[in-house]
């Protein structure tokens, strides 16, 4: 297992180039599983999570092979409907093969995916949408059996509303509904970019897909897909990231391959807190002297604050001058990284779904521990603003997300280094 080992009190100067989304990239990469043939995703991450879902749909007989940041998938020959624990329980996105092999197989078991650290996942939203759409769910021995029912073993057209906002339930059932018989209309569908990105995938599969880019997606299925190559848009959570990090240090930090239409409510958060940001074509630079302004985030979803970039978000208020309120309305209890930013001396309250940082403690290096992927970041970023040395533990979570960051930080000017560890 590896640690990271951070210098603090480096300020981060220069350039980094932003990667792919990974949340796009995980629903991106089942689309194979609705037709054969060989897909090119370009822009994808090399992280964990894509390592991931490669063997999850190597499983299923589908060929995965990531070389220079270009995802290939050939799914000629899927072999299997069934996606086992021991690939779902490491990514709760595994459960995106649900949808696909519905569609077009007329059946699929899947395992459940576990909670994670910030509190319960649930996947409600993605079975009544199946079963919205003519499937039979059962839940065997921690697995959901699905099939269809109807004479043609087709997916049934409806309309399917989500009573809540959810990426990975819009996901799941928008790609079943592309080979459904007749017509869905999905409303209350999230707005993220990474559906986006998806349905402009699909449509160019064959999907017919209208209302793409609001809250009310209209399907009209079709008998049969076909494979495609596809541009994955930049990953606006690792630019959140970089972008707090470099306010958080005082510094002076150009991003390149960003979307800046993906980031308004951080952008705008971090103008509040005294950061000035040039935002030029797919470059923003981002300076920041002086203390940060006190500034109250509450995510939602997009368009609104992300709830993947709270925890950096906490960790760049500790700098602030006074006390700024982080509200998370997604998920009430994504705050376990609070316990360890307190190991580093901030002085931090939690409340339900909320927690306020009385900014201005001096922050000292310590060991801490990651939790969750965005917790890592948020333990990352706090280390360089503390004084001495951070150990990072358990950097396999940020592994998931992030490519090379110990690289990239380094360099911008960071002093940090990966190095192995029995501790954990
Ligand atoms: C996606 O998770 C992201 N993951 C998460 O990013 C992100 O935090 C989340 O969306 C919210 O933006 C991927 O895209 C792979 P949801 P997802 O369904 O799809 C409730 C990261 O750090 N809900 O939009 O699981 C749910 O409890 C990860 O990159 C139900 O009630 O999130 C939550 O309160 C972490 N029933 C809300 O909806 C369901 O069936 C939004 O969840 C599904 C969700």
């Amino acid at each position: 297992m590896d640690k990271f080992i951070i210098e603090g009190g480096r300020r981060l100067q220069g350039t980094v180039a932003i990667s792919g989304a990974k949340n796009a990239t995980l629903a991106l990469m089942p689309t194979c599983l609705l037709a054969p043939g060989v897909f090119h995703l370009r822009n994808t991450p090399n992280n964990r999570d894509v390592w991931t879902f490669s063997r999850l749909l190597g499983s299923l007989g589908v060929h995965a092979e990531l070389n220079q940041n270009t995802l290939f998938l050939d799914s000629t020959n899927v072999t299997s409907t069934e996606a086992p624990y021991e690939h779902v329980k490491k990514m709760r996105a595994s459960i995106y093969v649900l949808g696909p092999l519905l569609a077009r197989f007329g059946e699929a078991r899947v395992s459940l995916p576990g909670g994670c650290n910030f509190g319960p996942r649930p996947v409600d939203l993605h079975l009544k949408g199946m079963e919205r759409l003519g499937a039979s769910i059962e839940v065997e021995s921690g697995y959901i059996v699905a099939k269809t029912t109807s004479s043609t073993n087709r997916l049934q057209g409806n309309h399917i509303h989500f009573d809540v906002s959810s990426v990975g339930a819009t996901v799941n059932v928008l790609m079943a509904a592309t080979l459904a018989e007749g017509e869905t209309v999905l409303t209350n569908a999230a707005l993220e970019p990474e559906i986006t990105n998806l349905a402009r995938m699909l449509v160019s599969m064959g999907a017919v897909i209208d209302g793409i880019g609001t809250t009310t997606l209209t399907v009209q299925g079709v008998d049969a897909l076909h494979a495609t190559d596809v541009d994955t848009i930049p990953d606006r959570i690792e630019a959140a990231t970089y972008l707090i990090a470099a306010a958080a240090t005082k510094g002076d930090v150009t991003l390149r391959n960003v979307n800046p239409y993906h980031l308004t409510a951080v952008i705008q958060a971090l103008e509040d807190s005294g950061a000035e940001l040039d935002i030029n074509g797919e470059t923003i630079r981002l300076t920041m002297e002086g203390a940060p302004k006190p500034v109250d985030i509450t995510t939602a979803p997009y368009p609104g604050y992300p709830t993947d970039a709270q925890a950096q978000w906490a960790a760049y208020m500790l700098a602030s001058t006074g006390a700024a309120r982080i509200r998370d309305h997604i998920y009430p209890t994504r705050f376990g990284y609070v316990s360890e930013l307190q190991r580093l001396g901030a002085d931090i309250t939690t409340d339900e779904g909320s927690c306020t940082v009385n900014g201005g403690s001096k922050l000292s290096g310590a060991t801490v521990m990651s939790s969750d992927l965005r917790a890592s970041a948020s333990l990352v970023i706090a280390g360089m603003m503390a004084e001495g040395h951070t150990d990072v533990l358990r950097v396999y979570h940020i592994d998931r997300g992030y490519e090379n960051i110990e690289q990239r930080l380094r360099e911008l000017g960071a002093v940090i280094q990966r190095v192995p560890t029995d501790e954990y």
